[in-house]
């Protein structure tokens, strides 16, 4: 096994609204008659220019997404993708507020989501669950809004609770409720830190949130008594380099601390998290990865071996991966 696209590949971040294709976007939009060029430009690439735009522009794709329908094409389209680079496994978060703004029932949309999952896994092997989000930014009541609907509908395939949106905004002290609800309702529980915050952002979701995983976290290289503890309690980051050059939180790769961390001890995965808005997919992360900091076929099955052991399925789900990965390696 040689090539990169061969490395067995495991995803545990990646927001399904913000993995949708301009294309796809485009397509639904003109079929439903929303105006979405202030978002997609005439060479068909997203038009962003910060985080705060980038949210809205989310916001508007996301708004053409209105039919279970419309959700199965959307999982079933990324799934394929996912499987095609190489991924045996994704997680992706979805957004029953975007749901709801498109006015979609909690329910129906988890049905759509998920039989797009499942023929993708019919065709292609692929596993896939979710992990429904809280906004930040919409404040504490619609987050719990949101673990007490996923509480109150459960799927097989909806496994996790987790918190995105704009971490400059809400202490995780406010969300502290939502999280204990999730995990007492035995959901495996994650939340955005460290990406724009320092790492004081990172601290306040361990202590308040008492999550084991983070969304992206990187920011925690900034201070080095937390690098350890990182390392110590075994906390996995879900590290998204693509995503944070686009975003400028990093300017260049080389710069990227995932290197830094990996060899400090932490626990990490790769990841692609908005791929279409950051012109990155899961296969061109491992693939820049590796090449920049020389990582070799052994460390790339590593952060595949982390992420399925900190993936949000069942223990046999979990050893059917762990045995997949094993024998790719020999094939
Ligand atoms: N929602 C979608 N992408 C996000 C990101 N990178 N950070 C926080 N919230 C998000
Ligand atoms: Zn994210």
């Amino acid at each position: 096994m040689t090539s990169y696209q061969t490395v067995p590949k495991a995803e545990l971040h990646c927001h399904i609204e913000g993995a949708a294709t301009p294309s796809l976007v485009r397509r639904l939009a003109e079929q439903k008659g929303i105006d979405v060029s202030p978002i997609i430009d005439q060479n068909g690439k997203y038009i962003w220019s910060d985080f705060t735009t980038f949210l809205k522009a989310y916001d508007l794709a996301s708004s053409v997404f209105k039919t279970p329908a419309d959700y199965s094409l959307l999982t079933e389209t990324y799934f394929r993708m996912l499987a095609a680079e190489g991924a045996i496994y994704g997680e992706v978060f979805i957004s029953p507020d975007h749901a709801q703004a498109a006015g979609l029932s909690y329910r129906s949309y988890v049905e759509g989501l998920a039989a797009g999952i499942e023929r993708a896994k019919a065709d292609t092997g692929i596993e896939g669950r979710m992990i429904a989000i809280g906004v930040r930014h919409f404040g504490s009541a619609s987050v719990e809004r949101v673990v007490r609907e996923v509480i109150g509908n459960p799927h097989p395939l909806v496994t996790g609770f987790g918190l995105a949106g704009d971490e400059r905004e809400g202490h995780p002290a406010n969300f502290a409720k939502a999280f204990r609800m999730a995990a007492e309702a035995g959901l495996g529980i994650t939340a955005h830190a460290g990406e724009f915050g320092g790492p004081d952002s990172v601290i306040a979701a361990l202590e308040f949130l008492r999550v084991k995983r983070i969304g992206h976290g990187v920011r925690a290289i900034e201070d080095e008594n937390l690098v350890r503890r990182l390392a110590d309690e075994r906390v996995v980051l879900e590290v998204c380099p693509g995503s944070n050059m686009a975003l400028g939180v990093y300017s260049v790769l080389r710069f990227h601390p995932v290197n830094l961390l990996r060899r400090a001890g932490v626990r990490l995965t790769l990841n692609s998290d908005d791929p279409p808005f950051f012109n990155t997919t899961l296969g061109k992360e491992y693939t820049s990865v590796a090449k920049t900091f020389g990582w070799s076929l052994e460390d790339q099955l590593d952060i595949t071996r982390t992420a399925i052991e900190a993936a949000f399925c069942d223990d046999g789900t979990r050893q059917r991966l762990l045995v997949r990965l094993e024998s790719a390696k020999h094939a």
